[in-house]
């Protein structure tokens, strides 16, 4: 029997546009409806309503917390906050408190994000993140949402800056580990760590607030083949290192990690085609949460840990059961090994809108029908939330 830690974090997560529904003021939306814009990424689908947990949140957190589970990640949508430059919408911050609140009535820890990808239609319009104000922008949003978090203690405040670079660098990135990931935008890269430390001083002003980022460690392997290291370093720093080295001096920091990605003289290596695979068509590793939080706690010199994010894509629940749990016994070992973890989100608690790639990759514990909403937790849902329950895997 694992034990972990007295009032360790076992929950799970979701992100406002994968979830909600009808996010229509937000660019990615703007993307799926642009027949050129939907080309260029690949997207495959809209998200179109999505859950619905944009008015079902009170039946997700409930069942959330049903099943057994101790804390939600959800995200704040900036589109419903500020639906055009400088107008706040105050029906939106209060509905997001309202999940704060509804989180704390069944005694869930919410853990929010404040900016999970997605931007508003006139933030990208006016220049996205190379614009000279970005993080001022967002800074002026991040005051805007301080009543949903004033008394949250764990607040993300960007989502996978990471990912978010190499995205902004417009390259091919339809289904980024399986293809390779398409070269950083370093001056978006800057601009996001601009926007993370000024949401950080606005979020300074709340009394036991703990802020960091999140990011999605990508575990990349050596082959060792003469060069292989070499060329390991200079892929990985400005993809995943720089962004943990970053975190330095931060109250806490979020570790996403879901494979890995071996890397031979010649750059990465597409997956092998004797491992298994998952609807992502990402290597079944689950060892990934294990790597990025020791990566994590070495690069940042010791900042406390979160997995703010961890799952598979999986038709077959069996294979999530066996994956969690060899994710879960690997932070377990993390913790012996005396590395600050402090939790463990679960991607997703909904099947949910994997962007380019639409519905099809479920990450959910739990399904939903997508004509009446109605949710169905999966046999891995029940099994997590015996190990919540337990604070303890059997
Ligand atoms: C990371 C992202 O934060 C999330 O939006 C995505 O759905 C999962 N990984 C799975 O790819």
């Amino acid at each position: 029997m694992r034990t972990f830690p007295d009032g360790f974090l076992l929950g799970a997560a979701t992100a406002a546009h994968q979830v909600e529904g009808g996010n229509v003021g937000s660019n990615w939306w703007v993307h799926e409806h642009d027949p050129a814009l939907a080309a260029a990424w690949g997207i495959v689908e809209p998200s179109g309503d999505a859950a619905d947990s944009y008015h079902r949140y009170r039946e997700d957190i409930a069942l959330l917390a049903g099943l057994g589970l101790n804390s939600y990640r959800f995200s704040v949508e900036w589109a419903r906050v500020e639906p055009e430059r400088g107008s706040f919408s105050r029906a939106a911050v209060d509905h997001y408190r309202r999940m704060v609140d509804t989180c704390r009535e069944f005694g869930v820890e919410p853990v929010v994000t404040l900016l999970h990808f997605t931007v508003p239609r006139w933030f990208e319009r006016d220049g996205f993140w190379r614009a000279d104000d970005a993080a001022d922008r967002f800074g002026r949003y991040v005051e805007a949402a301080l009543p949903v978090v004033r008394d949250v203690e764990w607040v993300c405040t960007v989502n996978e800056p990471n990912i978010a670079a190499m995205l902004a660098g417009g390259e091919d990135a339809s289904n980024l580990v399986a293809h390779g990931l398409p070269n950083p935008d370093l001056h978006v890269a800057d601009q996001l760590l601009a926007a993370h430390r000024r949401a950080r001083d606005v979020l300074s002003q709340v009394p036991g607030v703990k802020s960091g980022w999140t990011v999605a460690t990508q575990a990349f392997t050596s082959t060792g083949e003469p060069g292989a290291d070499e060329r390991l370093a200079e892929y990985g720093h400005p993809r995943d290192d720089w962004y943990l080295e970053a975190a330095k001096g931060d109250d806490f920091l979020g570790v996403q990690a879901y494979t890995r990605t071996f890397v031979g003289p010649g750059g990465p290596l597409p997956v092998r085609e004797d491992v298994e695979t998952t609807l992502t068509g990402w290597e079944f590793y689950p060892a990934a949460a294990a790597d990025g939080l020791r990566s994590a706690w070495e690069l940042t010199g010791g900042v406390p840990l979160l997995v703010t994010e961890n799952g598979i894509a999986t038709a077959d629940d069996t294979r999530r059961v066996a994956y969690t749990r060899a994710a879960l016994e690997g932070v377990h070992d993390c913790l012996a090994e005396g590395i600050d973890v402090r939790g463990y989100l679960h991607w997703s608690l909904l099947d949910n809108y994997e962007w380019a790639s639409g519905y099809r990759p479920t990450f959910g514990l739990v399904s939903w029908d997508r004509e009446t909403f109605a949710r169905t937790p999966k046999p891995s849902a029940r099994w997590y939330g015996g190990v919540a329950r337990a604070g303890a895997l059997p």
